[in-house]
Parts: C-alpha cells; sequence; structure tokens
C-alpha cells in the first residue's frame, strides 16, 4: 500500500492540531513531524513537548524525522511524546546500533535515513531491525527545495536489498515530492512519500493525497 506522510513543516505552525486534523481527513497515512536541532542541520524546529501536545489533535501514526547531532540522548522523551516511528541519521553523533535498539525497547518503530551525500549501503548493516529507510531527496534542513532525482538509484538498490532479504520495511522518500515526483520516486521502489509544500499549499488536501496515491500505485517500482 502507497501511503502519504504530510510534513507539518509547510503546515501554520500556529494552529497545528487543526491542520493534523484536515490531513487526517485528506487521508493521510502518517504525519511526519522534522525536528531540527540548528547544529545537525542549519535550521530549528520543534521538540518532544509540542510532539506530546499535539498527539491528542489525531489517531495517525507520528513519523518523527529527528535532524539533530544526539538522536540517543532523546529517544525516551519521543517516545514518551508519542512517536509511532523515529527517524534518525547514519551521520548523528551516537551509536547506531546502540540507538535503534533503544527505539525498539520502548515498542517504538526504528528507521534510518541518510543525506544525498551518504551511501545508501551505510544502512543496509542495519536493516533487519527497521521497520522503514528513508531516502533524502533533498539535503535536509528546509522545505520547499526541489527532488534529487539522482537519488533514485539508492531507492532501487534499497528495494533490491529489501526483496533478497525478504524483508518488511518501508522506503520512504523525503523531499520535494508533488505530482511529478512521485512517479519518478514510486517507479524507483519507494511506497512512502513525505510531502510539505505540494500537499499543503493545495486547495483541495483531499484529492491531492488522493491523486498522490494514485500516481504512486500506478508507478510502484516500473523501474526496480
Ligand atoms: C527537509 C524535511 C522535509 C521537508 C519536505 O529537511 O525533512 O520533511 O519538510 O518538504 P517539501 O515537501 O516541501 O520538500
Ligand atoms: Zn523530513
Amino acid at each position: 500500500m502507497m501511503k502519504i506522510s504530510p510534513s507539518i513543516l509547510s503546515c501554520d505552525y500556529g494552529k497545528i492540531a487543526e491542520e493534523l486534523k484536515d490531513m487526517e481527513l485528506a487521508g493521510a497515512d502518517y504525519m511526519h513531524i522534522d525536528v531540527m536541532d540548528g547544529h545537525f542541520v542549519p535550521n530549528l524546529t520543534l521538540g518532544a513537548p509540542v510532539i506530546k501536545c499535539i498527539r491528542k489533535a489525531t489517531d495517525v501514526p507520528f513519523d518523527v524525522h529527528l535532524m539533530i547531532s544526539d538522536p540517543l540522548k532523546y529517544i525516551d522523551d519521543f517516545c514518551d511524546a508519542g512517536a509511532d516511528i523515529i527517524t534518525f541519521h547514519t551521520e548523528c553523533d551516537s551509536p547506531i546500533g546502540e540507538t535503534i535498539d533503544k527505539i525498539l525497547s520502548r515498542g517504538v518503530k526504528a528507521s534510518l535515513t541518510v543525506k544525498p551525500k551518504t551511501p545508501v549501503e551505510d544502512i543496509f548493516p542495519y536493516l533487519d531491525k527497521l521497520s522503514m529507510v528513508l531516502i533524502m531527496t533533498v539535503e535536509p534542513g528546509f522545505g520547499g527545495q526541489s527532488f534529487m532525482e539522482d537519488m533514485m538509484a539508492k531507492v532501487s538498490a534499497l528495494r533490491n536489498e529489501i526483496n533478497a532479504r525478504g524483508l518488511d520495511c518501508e522506503i520512504e522518500v523525503d523531499g520535494g515530492i508533488n505530482e511529478k515526483t512521485i512517479a519518478i520516486a514510486s517507479a524507483a521502489g519507494a511506497d512512502v512519500f513525505v510531502s510539505g509544500n505540494a500537499l499543503f499549499s493545495s486547495a483541495d488536501r483531499k484529492a491531492a493525497v488522493e491523486k498522490f496515491k494514485a500516481i504512486a500505485e500506478e508507478n510502484f517500482c516500473k523501474n526496480c
């Protein structure tokens, strides 16, 4: 099943709870929450206390993307706040295996991601423990950037590895996803699509989510 994870980075932060409800009604499968520390990436967003507050707004699973230098230090906070999936970067300063085990010990799904310049193979040793892998299709830090099509080689390599090992692991893409690029990403083998600007700026969000899913279904793995 193709899943859509709207990135709340593009929502109106003055009314996050309403925006989450609106995206739930539009058909969102996950809510993508970007956490930035102003150190790992050159931008600041929000932390666990805000996630805890907005957790009440919807039952849709929270897909928390940690763009922070030391994720291990904060895993308990994000689990307590209600994260359902926690994604962190291989380029961070925390020990990767230990951080995954910490997430799993809390009954939360673990996911790893790589920045555009990092090879996807860096994730392969941990694949058996992951529910999802995120392939960044922009440099992390800001919404509204252009999709990097050359990241599709990573998506295909990952899809092949997951299939070869018979794993149940989703492949998410994040950055510059719109009606055109979702076709390219799904054809390469992605099945979870983060979208900020394109979804939040659309006049009819429900129609936009439905269209995204239909395009992804139609193109899935054409180039796997
Ligand atoms: C970028 C974030 C993305 C971003 C995507 O660092 O990880 O989740 O919000 O936004 P769009 O879809 O606008 O590129
Ligand atoms: Zn993100």
